[in-house]
């Protein structure tokens, strides 16, 4: 077996082991729910409850306030599959286990994707408690889910990216905002490794780079996903200003309450545009 089929292999057993405890219809929609935003698998009708640890080959999450659940089932009448906690690199995972779970959701038949998270305000317009639309990503991970040798049947060798974030699905989350009567930012997340925090000397530089948003998540998500030829829909909760706008230290216990703070409009606008998606 070379490691290409063992990629593919090891993506199959995840994804048969899951159909396995599930009865109903696959999952057209797949969502990663950031930091304090799983409680939207509360939601989910008809659920199935699997946590990651019965998963073949499925990592642990390591984070607090991120529960190691997927929930397969029914939210505003589509099939989704919601990750609750999710994988980040800080937690000593290499970037293809992070994006293993994105490949799991496409195996089982997932054609979209909604990822969330918390990030910091770089662009000094935005105010802790904003929703940004994720218009596109810039990678300062230093690292790439796709490293090592391609498999065809996952995607292709080197995967366009000219539209991470769909048009179409930023177009459709920005008519249930103005429906729901909020405004919604639109900007450039940045990904990083963390587990740090930025220096001032570092957003200044992420500013000139062009970024709105900064965070530890999602871009190694994104990257497997267009891979693997799903269309992506990105929001931020701008949960705190990045390091040295404001006169003030940040602090984790800032995001997790600016989280809790907008979590039911930010939740309102997730369900409300699953439907158009
Ligand atoms: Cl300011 N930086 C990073 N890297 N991640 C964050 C954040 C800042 N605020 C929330 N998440």
């Amino acid at each position: 077996m070379t490691m290409n089929t063992m990629q593919a292999a090891i993506i199959r057993e995840a994804a048969d082991y899951i159909r396995s405890r599930t009865s109903g219809a696959a999952p057209e929609i797949g969502l990663i729910m950031g930091s304090g935003l799983g409680i939207l698998g509360d939601h989910v009708t008809d659920a199935v409850t699997i946590s990651y640890k019965e998963i073949p080959h499925f990592p642990l999450s390591t984070v607090e306030g991120h529960a190691g659940e997927l929930l397969i089932g029914k939210l505003a009448g589509r099939q989704v599959a919601l990750m609750r906690g999710r994988f980040h690199m800080y937690e000593g995972y290499g970037p293809e286990l992070t994006a293993f779970p994105v490949r799991v959701m496409k195996a089982l038949g997932a054609a979209k994707l909604v990822v969330t998270n918390a990030a910091g305000g770089i662009n000094t317009s935005y105010e802790p408690g904003d929703l940004m639309l994720i218009s596109d990503h810039i990678n300062l991970q230093g690292r790439n889910p796709l490293i090592g040798p391609n498999e065809e049947e996952l995607g292709p060798r080197f995967p366009d990216m000219s539209e991470a974030y769909s048009r179409r699905l930023r177009a459709a989350a920005k008519k249930t905002a103005e429906e729901q009567g909020f405004a919604l930012r639109e900007g450039v997340y940045i990904g990083v490794l963390g587990p740090s925090y930025e220096t001032p000397a570092e957003i200044r530089m992420m500013r000139a780079m062009g970024a709105d948003a900064v965070g530890m998540s999602t871009v190694a998500e994104v990257i497997a996903a267009r891979h693997s030829g799903i269309e992506v829909l990105g929001i931020s909760c701008i949960s705190n200003m990045a390091s040295g706008i404001l006169d003030q230290p940040l602090s984790h216990d800032e995001v997790i309450e600016t989280t809790e703070r907008v979590k039911s409009r930010f939740l309102g606008l997730v369900v409300g545009v699953i439907p158009s998606l």
